[in-house]
C-alpha cells in the first residue's frame, strides 16, 4: 500500500535492504545536490554586491574579490562548487548508465536527469557570462549566433536568453535574472521531483 504521509516520505521508518551501499552510487547524486546547496548560499551572498551590466559586471567582481570582507572566499567557493557540480553530475549519469538504472521503471527519472544535466550546463554557461570579461562577451556572441541559426525563432530565443544581443559583454540584466532566479528555481523543483521519483520507483538498488 502506498504511504501518502509526507513526513514518512522524507524520513521513512524503514528502507529496502541495500539502498545505502556507497560503492553502488558513490553518492554522486548526493554530492551534486550538496554542490547545488553551496551554490545557492554563496550565490545569494554574491548578489549583494554583484552589479550586472556592460560596464559594471567585471568591475563589481573585482570589488567583491578585493574589497568586500570574505568576498574572495565566497566567490571562489561559488566558482569551484559550480565546476564540481558539472563533474559530479556527469559521473552520476555515467554511474546510472553503468548500472543500467535508466531502464523501466526508472525511465522517467532518467529523462528528468537529462533535463537537469542541461540546466546545470546552462547555469554554468550563464555564470561564465556574468564575469563580464572579453572572453564572456565572445562566448555570448557565439551562443547568440548559434541560436540565431534556428529558423524563424532563433533571434527571438536569443533575446529571451541574453537580452539585447547588440549590447554584448555577456553580463546583461537578462542573463543575471536567468542565472540567479529563473534557472535555479526551476532546477530546485526538478531536483525535488527527481528525489521523490527515486523513492516511488522503488529506491536506489540493482534492478
Ligand atoms: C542536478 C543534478 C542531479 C542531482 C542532484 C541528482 C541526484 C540524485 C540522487 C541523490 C540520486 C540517488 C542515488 C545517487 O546518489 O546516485 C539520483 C538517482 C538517479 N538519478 Fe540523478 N541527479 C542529478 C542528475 C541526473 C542526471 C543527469 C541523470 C541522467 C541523465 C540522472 C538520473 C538518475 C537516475 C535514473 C536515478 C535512479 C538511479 C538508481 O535507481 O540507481 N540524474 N539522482
Amino acid at each position: 500500500m502506498k504511504d501518502h504521509n509526507f513526513v514518512n516520505h522524507i524520513r521513512p521508518r524503514f528502507i529496502p535492504d541495500g539502498v545505502l551501499t556507497i560503492l553502488y552510487t558513490f553518492c554522486l547524486g548526493g554530492l551534486s545536490f550538496l554542490a547545488f546547496v553551496i551554490l545557492g548560499v554563496t550565490g545569494f551572498l554574491l548578489m549583494f554586491h554583484y552589479q550586472p551590466g556592460d560596464g559594471t559586471g567585471f568591475g563589481s567582481i573585482l570589488t567583491i574579490a578585493s574589497v568586500i570582507p570574505y568576498g574572495r572566499v565566497i566567490r571562489n567557493l561559488h566558482y569551484w562548487a559550480g565546476q564540481l557540480m558539472v563533474v559530479t553530475v556527469n559521473l552520476h549519469m555515467l554511474r546510472v548508465v553503468w548500472t543500467h538504472s535508466y531502464k523501466s521503471p526508472k525511465q522517467l527519472n532518467w529523462l528528468i536527469g537529462v533535463a537537469l544535466l542541461i540546466l546545470v550546463l546552462v547555469l554554468d554557461f550563464t555564470g561564465y557570462l556574468l564575469i563580464g570579461s572579453q572572453e564572456s562577451g565572445a562566448a555570448a556572441t557565439v551562443a547568440v549566433n548559434i541560436l540565431g541559426l534556428i529558423p524563424g525563432m532563433g533571434m527571438g530565443l536569443a533575446q529571451i536568453m541574453f537580452g539585447e544581443p547588440s549590447a554584448l559583454s555577456g553580463s546583461t540584466l537578462v542573463v543575471y535574472v536567468w542565472h540567479c532566479v529563473g534557472l535555479p528555481i526551476f532546477a530546485l523543483f526538478l531536483q525535488l521531483y527527481h528525489f521523490w521519483r527515486i523513492r516511488r520507483d522503488g529506491g536506489v538498488r540493482p534492478l
